[in-house]
């Protein structure tokens, strides 16, 4: 075993992001169905469903499509199925394995196995019973693909679930229902049990790879791959199979010892952010400040190189501690007139213009409501674009209490009335007409306009791109398109700004966000040749979830208790998200709540590294395009 990996039990491979390995594993895949094909025999293959392994159905649909792969010798089973569960509706894994794989291939339909979730209950025991009996029929799983729930759960074997468990029917577990809930519009309606395979029967797989993207996945994804095998986290088991692989993308990598503290595991090459990383995770570890770590505490902690490379551990501690304490400033568009050279930001042109993306409608204000405050309060040309209408956040009761108060205005209003028919009639699995999404995203729109104008920023500065690809209704949106990218392209053409604001979520892999993101990337990219884009510095803020690590920020906005009453005030205008929101996550905070509690604990991570104590920081990376 290589020493970078000793911690590690399970055979793992870490990739930028999602795309190259998708295809790749949808090419042993396909070699496998192919190998099997020309030996005449049936390729069985175990399927899993989840946003994991969407980009690995979607290169097989393109293989046979486009490559000729045929999937008449393949047999499926998957997973799992909810329960009860109908197959015709959208949420069934039913429907999403059609969705995804089956109606764009050549398998035969009676080649294809999903737990039913409308079995009786008296039957279910014996119809699990033949499954597994099934899977032996058609000579065992020869490859089975898994996603890893943050419980640990593979299929839906939740935490407790025993080493040689077979198919059955299993209570799902309180987080996996909160991951799901956004699926289901709310969690209210996230079925209580599921049927899965079991862990017997995912063992019994001569081949496994599990796909796992995202920050979200980072800790259970470190806790299965170093951990102890147990059944409280039953992907653990996976360390006793003797042919699985990981695929992971960075940020689902970035709590595995390797990553995170690689000179725990092997010597380095140490570069400047690698040294601060270092520094700050010994301060915190130690709860020292920087400045008083010492030889002796460098040298316990794997980082004796990094000591004689610098000298001594007063030349590395002040060297890091100044680091830390120029990305400080309270002139985020740059201090008119000052020495800028260990500034974040320039001091000319003293007036920028700025551009602030905000994926959702209220991004902008929860995530850096003090430093768009203070942008422009001190004079600078601040303009805000809207990227997407965030229509599918707002409540069908909130909409209909706008729709009334209309129609009591307006009672010969044809399409209000519609609107209403179609609230008050609306069933699970309706999707909302047109006149409803426009109707929830005004409702957006107009809380955005009062809280910009209690920014005191006018009106024609602030922009509602509505980009097209959020707008399919539904909680699944379409890939981003040249349409998306044009829009953004145009708007900061017009604008040509010395800085952009955006949420860096690059650790989402599927959600807006990172969509966004994706949207202002192609579009800096399409326009870097443009000579006013040398001028153009763009700093990325996280979104309403995390926050940067200490070490990666590289321009720390803090907060005087006013100004953070004032953001305060400012997300208070975002009405439809307060109270218990649709998509709250495992995290019932209101977003407010959120805000201020990672802006607080920001500044006391500056604070406990040794810096000044504030009320509140807000945190950018620089994205160098
Ligand atoms: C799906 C399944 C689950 C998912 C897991 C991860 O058939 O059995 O174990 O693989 O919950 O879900 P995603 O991929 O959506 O993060």
């Amino acid at each position: 075993m290589f020493e970078e990996t000793r911690f590690e039990k399970i055979h793992n491979i870490i990739f930028k992001d999602s795309i190259e390995p998708s295809i790749l594993v949808a090419r042993e895949i396909a070699d496998l169905i192919r190998e099997k094909a020309a030996n005449n025999k049936s390729c069985v293959l175990g399927l899993a469903t989840g946003s994991s392994p969407i980009k690995v159905y979607e290169e097989l649909v393109r293989l046979h499509k486009e490559e000729g792969l045929s999937f008449a010798n393949v047999v499926t089973f998957n997973l799992d199925e909810y329960y009860p569960m109908d197959k015709g509706n959208i949420q069934s894994y039913f429907y999403f394995m059609h969705e995804h794989l089956f109606n764009h291939v050549d398998i035969l339909p009676e080649n294809i196995n999903i737990p039913d979730g409308k079995i009786s209950t008296e039957d279910i025991q014996q119809y699990c019973i033949d499954y597994e009996k099934k899977i032996k029929a058609a000579g065992g799983l020869d490859f089975q693909l898994l996603g890893i729930g943050r419980t640990g759960h593979i299929g839906f074997n939740e935490p407790g679930s025993h080493y040689n468990s077979g198919t059955r029917s299993i209570t799902l577990d309180h987080i996996t229902r909160v991951d799901a809930a956004p699926a289901f519009l709310g969690i209210n309606n996230v079925p209580r049990k599921a049927i899965t395979m079991g862990i017997g029967t995912v063992m019994s797989a001569k081949r496994i790879v599990l796909l796992a993207w995202g920050g979200n996945k980072a800790e259970i994804v470190q806790k299965t791959i170093e951990g102890t095998v147990t059944s409280e986290v039953p992907a653990t088991y996976l360390q006793n199979h003797n042919n699985t692989t990981f695929i992971l993308d960075e940020a689902a990598s970035t709590e595995l010892t390797r990553v995170k503290t690689p000179w725990l595991v092997t010597s380095l090459i140490w570069d400047e952010v690698l040294k601060l990383k270092a520094v700050v995770w010994l301060s915190e570890l130690l709860n020292k400040s920087i400045l008083k770590l010492t030889d002796s505490d460098y040298n316990n902690n794997g980082m004796s190189g990094l000591l004689t490379e610098e000298g001594t551990a007063y030349h590395l501690n002040i060297k890091m501690f100044n680091k830390l304490q120029h990305t400080i400033t309270g002139w985020p568009g740059g201090k008119p007139n000052a020495d800028d050279s260990k500034r974040p930001e320039r001091s000319s042109p003293k007036r920028k213009r700025i551009v602030i993306f905000s994926p959702h409608p209220d991004d902008d204000v929860i995530s850096m409501g003090g430093t768009f405050d203070r942008l422009i309060e001190q004079g600078h040309e601040v303009h805000v674009a809207y990227q997407t209408s965030g229509n599918i956040a707002v409540s069908d009761e909130e909409a209909l209490k706008f729709a009334e108060i209309t129609q009591s205005l307006c009672p010969e209003c044809g399409e209000t009335k519609n609107i209403i028919n179609f609230l008050k009639s609306k069933t699970e699995n309706d999707i909302d007409t047109e006149a409803v999404r426009r109707l929830k995203g005004l409702i957006r729109r107009n809380e955005s306009l009062a809280a910009t104008r209690y920014l005191e920023l006018n009106d024609e500065n602030v922009h509602f791109l509505d980009l097209p690809f959020y707008e399919t209704g539904t909680i699944k949106k379409n890939n981003i398109s040249d349409e998306d990218v044009s829009i953004m392209k145009t708007l900061i053409d017009d604008i040509k700004p010395h800085q952009i604001y955006a949420a860096g979520d690059l650790a989402d892999p599927h959600g807006t966000h990172k969509v966004c993101l994706d949207a202002l990337f192609n579009a800096l990219e399409e326009l870097k040749q443009n000579k006013y884009m040398d001028d153009c510095w763009v700093w990325l803020y996280r979104g309403a979830w995390h926050e940067w690590e200490s070490y990666q920020i590289e321009m720390a906005v803090p907060l005087s208790p006013d100004q953070v009453l004032k953001k305060r005030r400012a997300i208070f205008y975002h009405q439809s998200q307060k109270d218990g929101v649709m998509f709250q996550g495992d995290d019932s905070r209101e977003f407010w709540v959120r805000a201020e509690d990672r802006n607080r604990l920001t500044a006391k991570k500056y604070n406990d590294l040794g810096l000044a104590d504030y009320a509140a920081i807000e945190a950018f990376k620089r994205y160098h395009f």
